[in-house]
């Protein structure tokens, strides 16, 4: 694992609440890679990113979904539409929160999900009640994630599953100009850590997880940031998240860190299905 200390809560949480708006005029409703197996449109590789990890998670119709780092609820919404599970989002942003509840208004999936403006290291959910912890790209941003996985396998009934994608360090060992890369990506996106394929694999199974599947995905998903990074240069955003708040602009800056970081495998991009034993 390789750790950024700098990284703070209140620093995450203000970076969803003010930088949500961008995601959604960049990128569109899923803030998550795409995920590519020709030329697909970055609209259709996001989704098929969600539709591929319900495939390796066997969700059943009507499952019930825990969605950790729910964002804007582009997966909440998509699980509740198309296999008309009864999904549950958390996310620690409020201005996140707010958006995806009034999206799933307006998709007419409300009856079937509900989200909530919690920190999932400390929320508090029933033991036993759902039938999939579903986690996309949030937990990089946790900051003792063996407790939250722990926390998480409590949440399961027995047979449950876990379905992740998340930013990963390379393999080690990593030279130093890798651990570098990847030190400033947890820099620049804030996150606290990142663990690797080997970490995630040990947590998970700490937690009393059996893992059944690990996909490497870093080839498939890497363009997102090439076309990220285009599309920052020709609309101007650079220059309009300096003027709304300077801080943000670290985060636009490593775009082509992470596309190096990626390209020298010094960071990879995991999707680990795991079943409570
Ligand atoms: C990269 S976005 C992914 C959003 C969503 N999973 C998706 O795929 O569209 C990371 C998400 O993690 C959430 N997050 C970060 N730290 C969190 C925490 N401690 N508790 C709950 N949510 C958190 C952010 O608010 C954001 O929604």
């Amino acid at each position: 694992m390789i750790s950024c200390p700098d990284v703070q809560k209140n620093v995450i949480r203000q970076h969803y609440n003010i930088s949500t708006i961008f995601y959604r005029i960049l990128w569109g409703q899923h803030i998550h890679h795409g995920l590519w197996s020709a030329n697909e449109s970055p609209k259709v590789a996001a989704r098929q990113l969600t539709e591929q990890l319900a495939r390796e998670a066997d969700i059943r119709q009507g499952d019930r979904v825990v969605d950790i780092g729910c964002g804007m609820g582009g997966s909440s919404i998509h699980l509740a539409k198309h296999l008309k599970c009864e999904v549950t989002g958390v996310t620690i942003s409020s201005f996140q929160k707010r958006y995806a509840t009034w999206s799933s208004r307006l998709a007419g999936t409300s009856s079937k999900t509900s989200f909530l403006c919690e920190d999932a290291e400390k929320v508090e959910l029933p033991v036993g009640s759902f039938d999939v912890a579903w986690s996309v790209e949030c937990t990089e941003h946790l900051f003792d994630k063996p407790a939250f996985f722990r926390k998480m396998a409590t949440w399961l009934r027995p047979g449950g599953k876990v379905a992740i994608c998340a930013w990963l360090a390379g393999d080690s060992p990593l030279s130093d100009s890798q651990t570098k890369l990847v030190y400033d990506v947890c820099e620049g996106f804030f996150c606290p850590s990142l663990g690797s394929e080997q970490d995630y694999c040990d947590w998970l199974t700490a937690a009393g997880l059996k893992m059944t599947r690990v996909h490497n995905w870093t080839t498939r998903v890497s363009r997102t940031w090439e076309i990220c990074r285009d599309r920052v240069h020709r609309f101007g955003i650079r220059r309009i998240a300096s003027i709304i708040d300077p801080g943000q602009v670290i985060f636009i800056d490593r775009f082509q860190t992470l596309l190096d970081a990626y390209n020298t495998g010094a960071m990879k991009y995991g999707c680990f299905i795991a079943e409570k034993i």
